[in-house]
C-alpha cells in the first residue's frame, strides 16, 4: 500500500447495485492494493463508476488485461477498433447514424462464448449534453427476489446463448450453453444468467416453449429496483461485472454525437 492508496474509497449508488470510486487514477498501472480492491467492490457492487479520467485505447487494454483477458471482437462491419488497437472497440453515434451499439435490449456482454464475458470497461469521450444514460440491472438481486420453487426450478436449467440472437440459427463457434444460474466466486451470491439479446431457448426445449419464462424473467431481472442509471460525462470510467448484470444504453438523444471507447474482458481460467 502507498500513501495514495489511503485516499480510495466508495459511494454506493442505490443498495443493490453501483458505487462511484474516488481516489484512483486509473490510466496509471494499479498498484496490488489497488487491484485487489477493485475485484472486492466489483463482487460487492457489479458496477464502478470513476469520474476526471483520461486514459488511451492502449492505457484502457492495459487496464482491463490486469483482470482477464481481452475478447476480440471478431470482424464485423459495425465494428471498429479504437487507435488501431484490436482489444479495444469505438462505439461511435453520429446524430446521423441510427442506432445505438448495443441498445437493442438489455444484456450482457459476449455471453455467447465460453470463456464468456467477464468485466467490461467503458470509457466516454464524448457524450450529449442530456440523454444517453445507461442502465444496469442487478441479476442477483433479481435472483435472491424470486420464490424458493422458482430459484429451484431455474438451478437445473441451461440456456442457450448465439450472437446472433433468438430470432437467427445458432451459428458454431459464436454459440455457448451456459447454467442459468451462476455462483459469484467471491461473495458466494446466486444470479440469474440470461438476457433477451442473445439467448435463444432453453437447452432441450423449443424457442416457441422457452420464450414465456425468458420474456418473464427479463421483465422480473430489469425491475426499477433491480437497476441503477448511470448519467455520462466525459472523461468517465466505468466497469461492469459481465456475470451478474445486464445493461442498455439509453437510445434517447439526437442531434448529439457520443463516442465511447470499450474494452470487454473474458473470464480468466482461474475463476
Ligand atoms: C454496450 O452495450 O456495451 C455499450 C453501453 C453504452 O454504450 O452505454
Amino acid at each position: 500500500m502507498n500513501s495514495h492508496d489511503q485516499d480510495i474509497r466508495l459511494t454506493p449508488i442505490t443498495p443493490h447495485l453501483g458505487a462511484v470510486v474516488h481516489g484512483i487514477d486509473f490510466a496509471q498501472p494499479l498498484s496490488n492494493h489497488q487491484h485487489h480492491w477493485v475485484l472486492e467492490a466489483m463482487a460487492q457492487h457489479l458496477v464502478l463508476v470513476a469520474k476526471d479520467q483520461n486514459l488511451s485505447p492502449l492505457e484502457l487494454r492495459n487496464l482491463a488485461t490486469g483482470f482477464g483477458p481481452a475478447h476480440l471482437h471478431h470482424r464485423d462491419d459495425s465494428v471498429v477498433f479504437a487507435g488501431g488497437i484490436q482489444e479495444v472497440l469505438e462505439l461511435r453515434r453520429e446524430p446521423a447514424d441510427g442506432h445505438l451499439f448495443g441498445g437493442g435490449g438489455w444484456h450482457a456482454d459476449v455471453t455467447f462464448q465460453k470463456p464468456a464475458g467477464y468485466f467490461s470497461f467503458l470509457h466516454s469521450k464524448i457524450v450529449p449534453e442530456v440523454g444517453g444514460d445507461t442502465g444496469y440491472a442487478s441479476t442477483v438481486a433479481a435472483f435472491e427476489a424470486l420464490s424458493p420453487g422458482m430459484q429451484a426450478l431455474l438451478r437445473k436449467l441451461n440456456a442457450v446463448h448465439s450472437y446472433d440472437g433468438p430470432h437467427q440459427p445458432e451459428r458454431q463457434g459464436l454459440t455457448a450453453v451456459h447454467p442459468v444460474v451462476r455462483h459469484h466466486p467471491v461473495s458466494g451470491r446466486e444470479g440469474l444468467y440470461l438476457n433477451t439479446m442473445f439467448v435463444t431457448r432453453f437447452e432441450g426445449m423449443t424457442r416457441e416453449e422457452s420464450r414465456p419464462l425468458i420474456d418473464q424473467l427479463e421483465r422480473h431481472m430489469t425491475r426499477l429496483d433491480f437497476t441503477c442509471r448511470i448519467r455520462w460525462k466525459p472523461g468517465q470510467l466505468v466497469i461492469w461485472d459481465n456475470r451478474f448484470t445486464l445493461h442498455l444504453p439509453c437510445d434517447d438523444f439526437a442531434n448529439e454525437p457520443r463516442f465511447m471507447i470499450r474494452c470487454a474482458t473474458l473470464e480468466p481460467e482461474t475463476l
